[in-house]
């Protein structure tokens, strides 16, 4: 089969980094939430993660500044309003009121946990050394919170403009990996 060059603009949707997240931050009392899909484990424990947030979102002031996040994994179940989340500004809209998803108090942080995603991941930033280079955030786990009952996950995967894949079926292989 003949191989067609692959435009550097899409190795992105290729090498997609993980599931979408919604990240909620919180400041001066005020919460916003935003889509994100680029990001990655950087350490097992403490779970350490990389993520990239361009500093054009309303959110990055908000992380910056209070070096909080949740990370709340949204599903099939409510992915219009996941992506929603990711076509408008925590600066003009109340995106909780707007998209129907609910804050709930973490544990560690101010940022709020969002009652409809089935996973919440509470962090704090440990690294900012490449936020100015690279617009990367490393953050710590502090806290990590799952629904009981909710299974294998059917969570949302970018793979680039309007395209999205549902995580599929589970299966096992024998592998040496943690
Ligand atoms: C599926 C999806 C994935 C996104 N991933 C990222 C990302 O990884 N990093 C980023 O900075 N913005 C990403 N965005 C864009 C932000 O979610 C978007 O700019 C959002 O409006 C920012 O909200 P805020 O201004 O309230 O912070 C993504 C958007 C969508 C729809």
């Amino acid at each position: 089969m003949p191989r067609r060059k692959l435009p550097l603009s899409k190795v992105y949707a290729v090498l997609e980094s993980g599931p979408v997240v919604l990240v909620t931050t919180a400041r001066r009392g005020r919460p916003n939430v935003m889509a994100l899909s680029w990001l990655t484990m950087m350490d097992f424990e403490p779970p350490l993660i990389g993520l990239v947030m361009s500093d054009r979102n309303h959110s990055f002031a908000a992380l910056k500044a209070t070096r909080e996040c949740v990370l709340n994994v949204p599903t099939i179940e409510i992915a219009d309003n996941a992506v929603a989340c990711g076509n408008a500004s925590g600066a003009r809209v109340d995106k909780f009121a707007a998209f129907g998803l609910t804050p709930l108090s973490a544990s560690q942080v101010r940022a709020p946990l969002i009652r409809e995603c089935p996973v919440n991941i509470e962090c704090r930033v440990t690294d900012m050394r490449m936020v100015r280079r690279y617009d990367l955030f490393v953050l710590q786990a502090v806290a990590a919170w799952k629904v009981s009952g909710s299974g294998e996950l059917k969570t949302l995967h970018h793979l680039g403009g309007d395209r999205f894949m549902v995580a599929g079926p589970v299966v096992r292989l024998r592998s040496k990996a943690k």
